[in-house]
């Protein structure tokens, strides 16, 4: 447990300790009694760090720039319960998907408090988004806004938009998480006139309303001038906008990717860090251009959900190869867990069954599926684990399992969420039904598993 200790502070949710027997707790509740209860491989939440991480939020930017919706990213993980929590604790809900309105709804968010992005979103998605009157909706593209214009007008309703912007900037992070450079498929570019044309026929369009200008540059990023240099944009382009039409933005949103810290050592950017930098970037931008002070929503995803997520593995068969590497598997992998393989994104493990002593060495913790790169961490510097061991992964809680996938008919992981010494199940275990549940059964087998079951 000393490996935990020292990293305590930074990557494992606050209410980590290690316990006499050697075991860690999380919320109060042993590791030891979770994989009893639950079976692993087992996500589990900390329910005071979720409320944490979105109370620091709330916190830093009531102060900086009172007028400021905080909208969870739904992608990053969607659990109705969660969700529901956060949704108490008085944030809004970014949703990419019919499938998350639904899933939030579900969760008892209103739809009036939902930002609705995506860059291909569908005909049905944005009638579904109409039906259930989604607060806002983020236009990506000149296509989007023909149809949704037209889709708005069908229904005889006025619907909100923000227009979400490309405003070339390249920020500091892996090339698959940039999402505001010009060549990208995301958003209006202002560089080539879509933007500007977009605010022209949004204006002029009677089934729609501009709330204001949107982007989204990037995820896990640390430098607040980055999401500053956001905002400097948007509101350079609402300057122009102000010129041509006489029209200012309600709201300027320059989206989320608040970067956290997954290994021992990486540094959190602290949430007063960034609402200082975004309240001033809004300060300066609207006093230069003479702007009235707008409405600012943020976005955050990642550095809600991930810091208050372990997973913990149990530890199935190693193997050796001289001169080569110690191989520990565990009975989770790629199909929980995609980030290592597509990212190479980089956790840190801890043993967590037990107090694990003796020299330390690297060892690659892999997983059970059927890939070479199935690889959850290349060089894990740990105590020599043993068949057996949990092994808890710090920092999981975010675009792990809403990644997930049934990949060689894995069975999803069941989720936990603790607090004051109570494990409380918010998603089963998938079983083998679930994975048969959407195929259709040639008609001799179906007959074989229902006689099988009777
Ligand atoms: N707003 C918009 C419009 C977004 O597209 C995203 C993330 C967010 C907010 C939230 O970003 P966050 O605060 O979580 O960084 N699967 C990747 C991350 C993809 C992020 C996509 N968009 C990963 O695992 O790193």
């Amino acid at each position: 447990m000393d490996h935990v200790r020292q990293t305590v502070m930074s990557i494992w949710p606050s209410s980590v300790r290690g316990r006499d027997d050697g075991a860690m707790e999380i919320g109060g509740v042993s590791v030891l009694d979770l994989a009893d209860r639950f079976g692993t491989p087992l996500y589990v939440y900390d329910e005071v760090t979720l409320r944490e991480r979105a109370g620091a939020f709330i916190d830093a930017f009531s102060g900086a720039w009172p007028r400021t919706r905080v909208a969870y990213a739904a992608k990053a993980f969607l659990s109705p319960a969660l969700v529901r929590i956060l949704h108490d604790v008085g944030l809004a809900l970014d949703v990419s998907s019919g499938g998350e309105i639904y899933a939030g709804l579900a969760a008892g968010v209103p739809a009036s408090d939902m930002v609705f992005h995506g860059n291909a979103k569908t005909e049905r998605e944005l009638r579904e988004a109409l039906e259930a009157a989604v607060g806002l909706i983020a236009v990506d593209n000149l296509m989007e806004l023909e149809l949704l214009a037209r889709l708005a007008s069908e229904r005889g309703v006025r619907q909100r938009i923000l227009l979400r912007l490309n405003p070339g900037i390249d920020v500091h992070t892996h090339e698959k998480i940039k999402t505001g450079v010009l060549d990208s498929k995301f958003g209006l570019p202002i560089a080539t006139g879509d933007a500007a044309l977009a605010v022209e026929r949004a204006i002029t369009a009677p089934g729609l309303l501009l709330g204001g200008y949107h982007t989204h540059l990037g995820s896990q990023l640390f430098d607040p001038a980055a999401l500053g240099a956001g905002i400097d944009a948007l509101l350079g382009f609402a300057a122009e906008m102000r010129e041509a039409h006489g029209i200012t933005p309600e709201v300027i949103s320059p989206g989320g990717g608040f970067g956290i810290p997954y290994e021992d050592g990486d540094v959190a950017t602290p949430a007063a860090d960034w609402a200082g930098a975004l309240a001033g970037s809004l300060r300066r931008g609207c006093s230069r251009h003479g702007l009235p002070e707008p409405e600012l929503i943020i976005e955050p995803g990642r550095s809600i959900a991930g810091p208050a997520g372990v997973t913990l593995y149990r530890v199935g068969p190693i193997k050796e190869i001289p001169g080569g590497r110690r191989f520990v598997s565990v009975d989770g992998g790629m199909a929980d867990n995609i980030r290592p393989t597509l990212y190479g994104a980089r956790y840190e493990a801890s043993i967590a069954n037990r107090r694990a002593s003796g020299p330390i060495q690297a060892q690659t913790i892999v997983g059970k599926y059927c890939e070479t790169g199935d690889v959850l961490i290349e060089r894990a510097e740990l105590p020599k684990v043993r068949t057996g061991d949990l092994l808890a992964f710090a920092a999981t809680g975010a675009y792990c399992l809403a990644m997930a996938s049934n990949y060689n008919l894995a069975t999803r992981p069941a989720v936990v969420l603790v607090r004051d010494g109570e494990a409380r199940l918010i998603r089963r275990r998938e079983t083998y039904d679930d994975l048969l549940a959407a195929e259709i059964l040639p008609d001799s087998a179906r007959a074989e598993l229902t006689t099988g079951k009777g």
